[in-house]
């Protein structure tokens, strides 16, 4: 619950092994069959991430961000559309609650999903790489970030059983 999406970011660096840490949460999410279909690519090159930054109407958030993960899924690995996106979101959650215990913030973006031929294009990957989402991810400039949820009675259509207290 303390995890926010952060989308401002110190100038400071973000190490590779924090990086890869990261990655590692990613990869050990669950998914069907255990089959594991995601794959990434590594960005913390400044002209790529501005080339990538072009491709969302958030610009501004990969702009300032020193680095990305870009997401995937291999469909060469995929065996269920809904099993493997549903396993596309563990990835990245656990990806961005990983961040957060490391001390750094992320935030995922989707809204460039919309340009994804373009992305494959500039990331030069063939089409059987499907893109799920970039995560921005660098040193919190803060963490002022309010956020909020319908109450919890929104959500739960029945609850049957069990005791009242
Ligand atoms: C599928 C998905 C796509 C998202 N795309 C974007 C995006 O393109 N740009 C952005 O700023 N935030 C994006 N977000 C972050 C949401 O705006 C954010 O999670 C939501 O407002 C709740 O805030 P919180 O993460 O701080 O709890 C996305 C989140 C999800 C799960």
């Amino acid at each position: 619950m303390s995890r926010r999406s952060i989308r401002e970011f110190t100038s400071e660096p973000v190490a590779r092994d924090l990086l890869h840490r990261i990655v590692t949460a990613g990869i050990w999410a669950p998914s069907g069959l255990n089959n594991q279909p995601w794959r990434f690519v590594l960005i913390r090159d400044r002209g790529t991430m501005d080339r990538l930054a072009r491709l969302t109407t958030y610009a501004h958030i990969i702009e300032q961000a020193p680095a990305v993960i870009v997401v995937y899924l291999d469909r060469t690995a995929m065996y269920n559309p809904v099993k493997d996106y549903q396993s596309a979101g563990a990835c990245i959650q656990n990806m961005l609650l990983a961040a957060e215990e490391l001390g750094l913030g992320a935030v995922w973006l989707g809204q460039i999903l919309q340009n994804r031929e373009q992305v494959n294009a500039l990331l030069q990957l063939a089409d059987s790489l499907e893109l799920m989402a970039v995560v921005a991810v660098g040193h919190p400039a803060h963490r002022n970030h309010k956020s909020q949820r319908n109450p919890f009675a929104t959500f739960i259509l029945q609850e049957i059983g069990g005791p009242q207290e």
